[in-house]
């Protein structure tokens, strides 16, 4: 069969670090069927799950469980994120180097349950064992409190408790020093505030070995963009100002900022349509994240497409162990066939998804995947899974 390419591009499956399935535990928020079938849909052939589900992936035998669900799903590669506790409990450390047997490629917890300096600190030791990184989410810890939104201009003129800016970097501050002095190897999750870019920026001169990623709704969008009619942009760590989302662009272009990731975290409709104080925090992206990023950072000169595509593949293979791992070189490819002139309102009647928390919704988008490989297998065309 000969495939007409005339206009569009074809570039490497990508690799999203950051998704939330949502399996085992919370399946009618998502499941391993419906997050991977939306990832393809949205040009991922490789996720990363991350570990808080219900139960948390703290031991080999539910490794296996979400990379086997993966591979009977048959769409995207499903990689598991074990935690880096027993219970995501901050005391008690995994059994990391058997947890990598079963197929975990890197650690994380929720930022709160390593709020011990000294858990972070043996993880980061422990970890070097296994060659793998530990992920942190900084934005979640006792400084950001009960706050919805990021503390500001924004969040003083609507009246909603604020998350300082502090509740992170302090974080990021926190790693960076453990993981230069343990010799660890650290990913940072979403970043979001420019003094973060900063220390980041500081710490790789330094020779630290850091990666960082950034979400598309930061570099999208602020805190000025919030409305409490509208749960759909509230998330953790919290939209900031404008000044921040321009360092993180800044940050992401120089090489600071090594990853693009979606942190898709699906949640139910009745959940996100509870009051803005009440909802909880997360967007579903997987759908859209690769066509907002092209619409609103490639189109609008902001970001160039080598780098969007270089931090959405390269990059996140790179540091996660996928090079010669799962995708072997010899091997029948990912690929993404793109259209740039595709448009597509984003409606339920053609997410895939079981969430539908997407400040996209109703909103047309333009720039999307037409043709999907795994493994040289067409497992998406015309935006239809095969
Ligand atoms: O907004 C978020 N929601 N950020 C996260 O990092 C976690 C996620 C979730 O699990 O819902
Ligand atoms: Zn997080
Ligand atoms: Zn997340």
């Amino acid at each position: 069969e000969t495939i007409d390419g005339q206009g569009k591009l074809l570039f490497p499956g990508l690799i999203d670090v950051h998704t939330h399935l949502r399996e085992p535990g919370q399946e009618d928020k998502e499941d391993i069927l419906s997050g991977s079938r939306a990832a393809v849909r949205g040009g991922f052939t490789t996720i990363l799950a991350m570990a808080n589900t219900q139960p948390v992936i703290d031991k080999r035998a539910l490794a296996e469980f979400v990379r086997l669900q993966g591979e009977r799903a048959g769409y995207a590669h499903v990689l598991p994120i074990g935690t880096v506790t027993k219970g995501m409990q901050g005391e008690e450390l995994v059994e990391m180097a058997d947890m990598k047997e079963g197929g975990v490629v890197a650690f994380s917890d929720d930022g709160k349950n390593i709020q011990n300096a000294e858990v972070m600190r043996l993880a980061l030791e422990y970890v070097k064992l296994t060659g793998l990184p530990i992920i942190s989410h900084c934005e979640d810890n006792y400084l950001a409190g009960d706050g919805l939104m990021r503390r500001g201009r924004a969040s003083g003129r609507m009246g909603l408790k604020g998350i300082p800016a502090s509740a992170e970097s302090v974080i990021v501050a926190r790693d960076l020093i453990l993981t230069e002095e343990t010799g660890g190897k650290l990913h940072l999750a979403h970043i979001s505030t420019a003094e973060s870019v900063e220390l980041i920026r500081r710490a790789k001169a330094r020779g630290v070995n850091v990666t960082a990623e950034v979400n598309p709704h930061h570099l999208i969008f602020c805190d000025e963009d919030i409305h409490l009619t509208d749960t759909a942009l509230k998330v953790n760590p919290p939209l900031a100002s404008q000044e921040d989302r321009a360092a993180l662009i800044e940050g992401l272009q120089d090489g600071t900022i090594d990853m693009i990731a979606t942190d898709h975290a699906p949640h139910t409709q009745a959940e996100k349509a509870r009051p803005f104080a009440e909802a909880p925090f997360g967007i579903a992206s997987l759908e859209t994240a690769l066509s907002a990023v092209y619409q609103y950072l490639v189109l609008t000169g902001k970001l160039s497409w080598e780098r969007v595509i270089e931090a959405w593949s390269y990059s996140p293979a790179e540091r996660f162990g996928l090079k010669g791992g799962t995708l072997k070189p010899g091997t029948p490819a990912d690929m993404v066939l793109f259209d740039p002139g595709y448009k597509e309102v984003i409606e339920p009647s053609n997410l895939v998804s079981k969430a539908r928390n997407t400040p996209f919704l109703g909103k047309t988008l333009q720039g999307f995947p037409v043709m999907v490989w795994v493994e040289g297998r067409l497992v998406q065309r015309n935006r239809m899974l095969l």
